[in-house]
């Protein structure tokens, strides 16, 4: 053991450090998990209106047949863009920035403040195969954007659990050395190179970690870190649940394939002490609101 593992002990930063993602439990209280599930149950299935989806598009709700199970998942619905949903938005946010989900982010990565690129209301789970979210959001150098699991019900083994294979924070497999080239489509390069890192990493059939986690806990893992989805029993069924993508905002901001030399001028919404929530251009052009974020200080 290194002298800095050695300080750190079995730390949840270590664990991080380590392993590429970490396991939080009674983060957030039970109650505040209930009102916010019964709430995004009571108002978004039976909302008509257009919202934005998980492919950026502005739809209707789209169900699984014959369910209430919505399966083309609301965007970013922390940002204040529907008053028709402005409890389900309020709720959200209170639970997104809690103070306590701050101090527990700290510990892993000692920020002390975040920016909130985008949330994903989950009704059932989705089958992914393994891929890195460092390709929608990540940081310079890579490895530092976060992707939070939060279960808005208590999930057991046939949930559809989100499956992490252990990995090294900061640990980058490049299109180089998959011996993949970078001069396709952003499409074909993401298609290519996940088809070609599955292979690698499944082929000598790897250990993976998967929690049952109940109300109030949260599952985190960084922006390198592979992952799946297991099936969900039976399919479809209710998973409902929160996906938050933020990266720590002092960093410079970057994705897998875009790494800035600079830091960029972004657009805010601030919302406590430790959170923002970033605003694209188009929703301040459509909605007006935003503000330019500080510059951090180098
Ligand atoms: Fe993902």
């Amino acid at each position: 053991m290194g002298m800095i593992d050695s300080l750190l002990g079995d730390s949840p930063r270590r664990h991080y450090r380590r392993r590429g993602y970490y396991v939080f439990r009674n983060v957030f209280p039970v109650e505040q998990i209930d009102a916010l599930a019964d709430t995004a149950r009571n108002m978004m299935p039976d909302y008509p209106g257009e919202h934005i989806r998980q492919d950026g598009r502005a739809e209707v709700n789209d169900f699984y047949p014959g369910t209430q199970l919505i399966r083309n998942p609301p965007f970013n619905l922390h940002l204040p863009l529907s008053s028709d949903l402005r409890p389900l938005s309020v709720a959200l946010q209170a639970l997104i920035t809690a103070p306590a989900l701050a101090d527990r982010l700290r510990e892993l990565d000692g920020a002390e403040h975040y920016h909130i690129n985008q949330t994903l209301l989950f009704f059932a789970a989705q089958t992914t195969g393994f891929h890195i979210d460092s390709w929608a959001l990540d940081t310079v150098p890579h490895g530092g954007a976060h992707t939070l699991w939060i279960p808005l019900r208590d999930m057991d083994f046939k949930s559809g659990l989100p499956s992490i294979l252990p990995w090294p924070m900061g640990k980058l497999v490049s299109e180089q050395e998959l011996g993949l080239s970078s001069d396709r489509s952003h499409t074909d390069r993401y298609a290519r190179y996940h088809e070609a890192l599955s292979a690698k990493l499944l082929k000598d059939g790897p250990e993976i970690a998967a929690a049952l986690v109940r109300r109030g806990d949260l599952m985190v893992w960084s922006s390198l870190t592979p992952h799946f989805t297991l099936p969900s029993q039976p399919f479809p069924t209710e998973r409902l649940s929160l996906q938050v993508l933020l990266r720590p905002a002092h960093v410079k901001w970057g994705s897998f394939t875009v790494q800035p030399t600079d830091y960029p001028n972004t657009r805010v919404l601030p919302a406590s002490d430790q959170f923002s929530f970033f605003v694209s251009e188009d929703i301040h052009r459509d909605f007006g609101i935003g503000e330019m974020a500080p510059q951090p200080i180098p």
